[in-house]
This record gives C-alpha cells, structure tokens and sequence, in this order.
C-alpha cells in the first residue's frame, strides 16, 4: 500500500492505495491467495510445495499468466528517469502516477521495452549528480545476478551478468561509488537443491564466507568484478559508498551498512536477529578489509540525504529496534537514531557515534525512516 501525505496552506490530506499488481488483481478476483509466498512460505516445505504445485496448475492451464507478474509492490519507492514506481524484487517496477486530488493511481508494470525480465532490486541507488539509477535482479538460475543501470532518462541499459556467484543467495540491496558497484554476498541463500535434499528453500549456510564485491559501476561485463572474503558480514541494507585513496594511490571503497549478527535468526525468530551499523573499507589494490563499529545498538532500515548517495556523507538515520522480544516475531521499531559516521578525532579510539534520537513513545511503533531534506 502506497501512502501519499499532502501538506499544504496549513492543512494535510492523506491518501493510501493498494498498488494494483497482476498478483493483486487476479487474487482479488478469486478472493484467496493463490500466489505461493517464497519468503513467507518458506518455512513449511510442505504446504510451501502443496501451493507451488497448485499454482504451477493454475499458470500450465492459462488461468494465471505469469508474465505479467507473480509479486508485490510493497518494498520501496523510487524515481527511474522522471517516472515514480513502486518496487519489490519479486516483481517487475510498477509505475504509479499521484493525481492533482490527492489520489494514487496504478499504471502497470513495466518491463523497460522487454530489456528487464521478470524482477529487479527495491532498492535501485540513484546518483543526485547523474540522476542514473544503478540496480540488479536476482534469481535461482545461474547466472544468479545480473547488474544493470537506467540513464537518466530512464532507459534500461544492457545487463551485466555475474557469474561468480556460485549459488543463488538473496542479495537484497547494492550502494555505488563515483567509480564502483558494490554488491554483497551473504550467508542467507535461496536454493532450489535445498528442498531436494529436503531442506528449506531459503536457508543459511554456515560454511559460506560472505563476500564483497566491487565491480567498475560503467562495467560492461563482469571482468572487473573484485571479490573480497569478509567473515561474519551479512547484509541486507546498505546505507552508502564512497571512494577514497590511500596513501599508495590505492582505490579504497568505503561501505557503510548495519551488519546482522544472527543471520541464523532471519528465518524463525526476526525480533532476535541483531543488526548493527558498520563502516567497511576495502582496499581494492592491496585487499585489505578493515572494519570498524559504529553503533552496536540494534539498527536497520537506514537512510541518508539523498543529496550524498554514492559521496562521503557524515549523517545516517536509521530505526532503533528494542532488545525484547516481541511476541509478533517481527522487528518492531521503537526509536529513529541519528549517527554522525565521521571519522573520530585522532588519537579518539572508537566511540558510538550516536549522536541523537527521537523515541517514538508508548505503544507506538514505527518502519523505515523517511530523509526529507529541508533544503533540497
Ligand atoms: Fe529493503
């Protein structure tokens, strides 16, 4: 469901809409969910398959067609070219329009002139500068990513796939650089093969070292593509990247993100897992990766100023998750945090770099903080 808030002359109007998918449309029709949830329905491999099968019956004798979408719209919003559309990876974009009342219309998915297939990422970043828009898509067969970019007009350029990722893992987000693409593969994986050795579909594999790579962002294959071992990083959200230089003239990407500490817990128990806030540098002409905590509180769903995606920017906003548990099982956000992710004066050692928050008060409760720029 899309939101739209109007304020204007001293008064607020308030507008929300079901972003009409094929998936929502046909299920509305039927009055019953006919769409087999991946993530959701994952964790009974039984009745996760008994719906999958069920389905698959349904799109084998014409009565759902597939190509026209199997997903939500649920994740993110976001402008490619002068276009607003409603995004989930599941799904392709769905382009939504706001009308001069107040209302919110659907327009329909958009394959981008037949160049996007299937899904992309909710998270595309947008360059402020370029007004380029960098994202990907992933899914179960190989190549398992493939990264491309939109112009500033909007057009979808050619995919880059990735072939050195080995299995298919849910790789939820990227950040970008002037200079790179940077892409994380983590531990969490969705693998047909885990259910014919009678697993989950979505799992974590322990074994798994996650890695980062850092691809030339104007790639036009994946020959540039650096990969870097980074134990224990596993992420879903990247608040942003930028460049530096060492004192070798060595490229050093910069990554900041909250890192989940209990990646195990996604699946079962989503109020334990443990996300927090990390700035990573990798050195890409030596390898070295250092990394350093900026907060240790429980932190996801971070923002910035859009202004700086892709620069050096010194303010992250993210949502303040309570350490209790919460018998919904879902994170439930209870504070917005604001750090200052500067460098700490020399000779400062580490410190929390926190520097403000807001609490959101009894029995209210709050999702992914909204970066309005008070002077845009
Ligand atoms: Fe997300």
């Amino acid at each position: 469901m899309v939101h739209l808030v109007r304020i204007s002359h001293g008064q607020a109007t308030l507008c929300s809409r079901y972003v009409k998918t094929n998936k929502s449309l046909i299920e509305d029709q039927l009055k019953s969910f006919i769409v087999p949830n991946v993530i959701g329905g994952m964790l009974e491999i039984g009745p996760f398959l008994a719906r999958g099968a069920l389905f698959l019956a349904r799109v084998v004798s014409g009565h759902y067609d597939a190509t026209k979408g199997i997903g939500v719209a649920n994740t993110n919003l976001a402008f490619l070219g002068n276009r607003l559309y409603a995004l989930c990876e599941s799904d392709l974009p769905y382009e939504i329009k706001t009308r001069d009342d107040g209302d919110i219309i659907t327009l329909g998915h958009d394959d981008f002139d037949g160049k996007l297939v299937m899904n992309m990422t909710a998270h595309p970043k947008i360059d402020p500068e370029t007004k380029e828009a960098f994202s990907f898509r992933y899914w179960a067969t190989h190549p398992y990513l493939a990264y491309f970019r939109f112009d500033a007009n909007g057009n979808k350029q050619s995919d880059v796939p990735i072939f050195s990722m080995n299995t298919p893992y849910l790789t939820h987000d990227l950040a970008i650089t002037k200079k790179h693409a940077i892409i994380c593969d983590i531990q969490l994986g969705a693998d047909p093969m885990n259910m014919i050795r009678g697993g989950r579909l979505v799992d974590v594999d322990p074994t798994k070292i996650p890695r980062i790579g850092v691809l030339p962002r104007y790639a036009e294959d994946e020959s540039g593509m650096k990969w870097f071992e980074v134990p224990g990083f596993n992420i879903f959200h990247a608040v942003n990247a930028w460049d530096e230089t060492d004192e070798d003239g060595n490229d050093v990407v910069v990554l900041v993100a909250p890192n989940i500490k209990s990646v195990e817990q996604f699946l079962e128990q989503t109020d334990q897992i443990h996300p927090s806030m990390e700035k990573v540098k990798v050195n890409v002409g030596t390898g070295v990766v250092s990394r350093e905590t900026l907060s240790s509180d429980n932190l996801e769903f971070p923002v910035i100023n859009p202004a700086y995606v892709a620069k050096r920017n010194k303010y992250v906003y993210a949502a303040f998750f309570e350490k209790r548990a919460i018998k919904s099982k879902i994170m439930t956000a209870t504070w917005v945090v604001k750090l200052d992710i500067e460098e700490p004066e020399e000779n400062a050692g580490p410190r929390d770099h926190t520097v403000g928050h807001r609490v959101y008060g009894n029995n209210c409760y709050g999702g992914e903080p909204f970066f309005i720029a008070r002077e845009p």
